[in-house]
């Protein structure tokens, strides 16, 4: 049951209810996901949405791989909270429907509205929990804050979210939790050899920035860290490959990666797991400017290989390429990195799961557990020498950015591509382009950039932190 207070009625409620309720004066049972409002139900909640929860004990679907009663508890009140949106409510009362967590999430990230740039802002009604203290609830408080940091940061227009001021967005988001955030220079990079990275910035007037970020669990001085690296590039044009103009203002969303690690960061910091974590973060724009790099150019990266770069708009494997090289360098216990890499993604998933490629076995058990778990899912592609030999075998340089035959398993060869930088027995490459955006098939998210798949991210980091993955 979920329920509102304080609104412009002297009083006011909202509930959910199972499969075959039926609410006063309705015209039938009340679908799954559905909500109906009802007013003068009782005198403390004059309003209240209640809302389907469909069958109980769903759980188990081996094909649907999620947990499917934490699923119908998120979209129902989501449901229930937007049927109530309108009204011009102060405050909300949600009922946990048994999973405290997953009614916290449902009802947080269908709160979400992104509203920095208006000069008048609507208000948003305070949210609560009708159990006090409940532990779930604040859990699922916390990763739906997470993943709303996520989103905000993929909002912002690319003219205000320059690489410099994300450094800074991750300063006022992190630094109160005790997150070290340090904004690395562009002679520091420089200095380290990071020409795969710096080749996709020199078109640009926009200065780069290498962000690098620590968490510490309280006492694992000694314990390895685990690394996440997230693609930062805050504007893709597309270069001297300039992209076609349709849609190009969604390349503001181009630093999903590295909104999703400072999402996933936050969330760590915020529940204080015990584990340390290393956040890596290549930022910069790709632009056409008069000393971009053009199509046929090589750089030597940061690990010595030699790059051919025939195509400037695949920059996102060129930022990672020294990013992964330099978490390598770190000794972690496992590597995860997330990126808007290839739009060949939502071609094959589209919206459904983010794909993942990696070299452990156990890195992809843990994260496909953390996916059932979010309901953020994963889906396993192909990491695989077919791939790798596409985009090695060349005359002209160690690596090819495009890679033979590339118009085909276009997300294959850049995941191929990207191993070809990494030391780490167990590395994981999400490419999220197709779930960067909402439309609406996801209920409980609302219709703009998505932050996913922060929740599940945050998810692993817990299993890890709790000795239950081997990793
Ligand atoms: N940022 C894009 C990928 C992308 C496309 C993300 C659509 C989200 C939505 C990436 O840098 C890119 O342009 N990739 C190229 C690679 C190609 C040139 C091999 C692509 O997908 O077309
Ligand atoms: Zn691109
Ligand atoms: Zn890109």
């Amino acid at each position: 049951m979920m329920t509102s207070k304080g609104c412009n009625f002297e009083l006011a409620s909202i509930a959910t209810c199972n499969h075959d309720f039926f609410p006063l004066h309705s015209g039938g049972p009340l679908k799954p996901g559905k909500s109906r409002v009802l007013y003068g139900v009782t005198e403390e909640f004059p309003v209240v949405a209640v809302v389907g929860l469909g069958e109980q004990n769903q759980s188990s679907d081996p094909i649907e791989e999620r947990d499917e009663t934490k699923e119908a508890v998120r979209t129902a009140v989501a449901a229930g909270y937007r049927s109530l949106g309108e009204l011009g409510l102060r405050s909300i009362q949600v009922d946990p429907c048994e999973d405290g967590e997953a009614a916290a999430e449902g009802a947080h990230l269908a709160a979400f509205k992104y509203q920095d740039l208006k000069s008048k802002k609507k208000e948003s009604p305070v949210i609560t929990c009708f159990k006090k203290d409940d532990q779930g609830w604040i859990r699922g408080t916390t990763l739906a804050e997470g993943q709303n940091i996520a989103r905000r940061l993929m909002e912002i227009p690319a003219n205000i979210l320059t690489p410099t001021n994300f450094a800074q967005e991750a300063v006022n988001c992190l630094e109160g939790l005790g997150v070290e955030v340090m904004p690395r220079t562009y002679e520091w990079a420089k200095a380290r050899s990071m020409n795969a990275f710096l080749s996709v910035s020199r078109g640009s007037g926009e200065p780069p920035v290498f962000l690098e970020l620590m968490y510490r669990g309280k006492g694992l001085v000694d314990e390895k860290p685990l690394a996440i690296v997230g693609k930062g590039v805050t504007f893709d044009t597309g270069g001297i490959s300039l992209k076609p103009p349709g849609n190009m203002d969604k390349m503001r969303a181009d630093m999903g990666g590295a909104a999703c690690t400072i999402g996933s960061i936050f969330i760590a910091a915020a529940l204080r797991l015990p584990i340390n974590i290393r956040g890596f973060i290549p930022l910069c724009e790709n632009m056409p400017g008069s000393i971009a790099t053009k199509p046929g150019d090589v750089v030597v990266a940061s690990n010595g290989k030699s790059i051919q770069i025939d195509n400037t708009d695949a920059e996102g494997r060129l930022i990672l390429a020294d990013a992964l090289h330099y978490a390598s360098q770190h000794k972690p216990r496992a590597i995860v990195n997330m990126a808007t890499l290839t739009g060949a993604m939502a071609v094959s998933l589209g919206s459904g799961a983010t794909g993942v490629f990696s070299n452990s076995e156990t890195l992809w058990k843990a994260m496909h557990k953390a996916g059932t778990i979010s309901g953020d899912r994963v889906w396993k592609m192909p990491l695989w020498k077919h791939y790798s030999s596409q985009v090695t075998d060349f005359g002209l340089a160690d690596v090819h950015n495009l890679g033979k035959h590339s118009k085909d398993a276009g997300s294959c060869l850049a995941a191929a591509f990207l191993k070809e930088f990494v030391t780490c027995d167990h590395w994981m490459h999400m490419d999220i382009a197709g779930v960067m955006e909402n439309k609406d098939e996801v209920a409980y998210l609302g219709k703009g950039m998505s932050g996913r798949p922060t929740r599940t991210v945050a998810t692993l980091v817990e299993l890890i932190a709790s000795g239950q993955t081997g990793l």
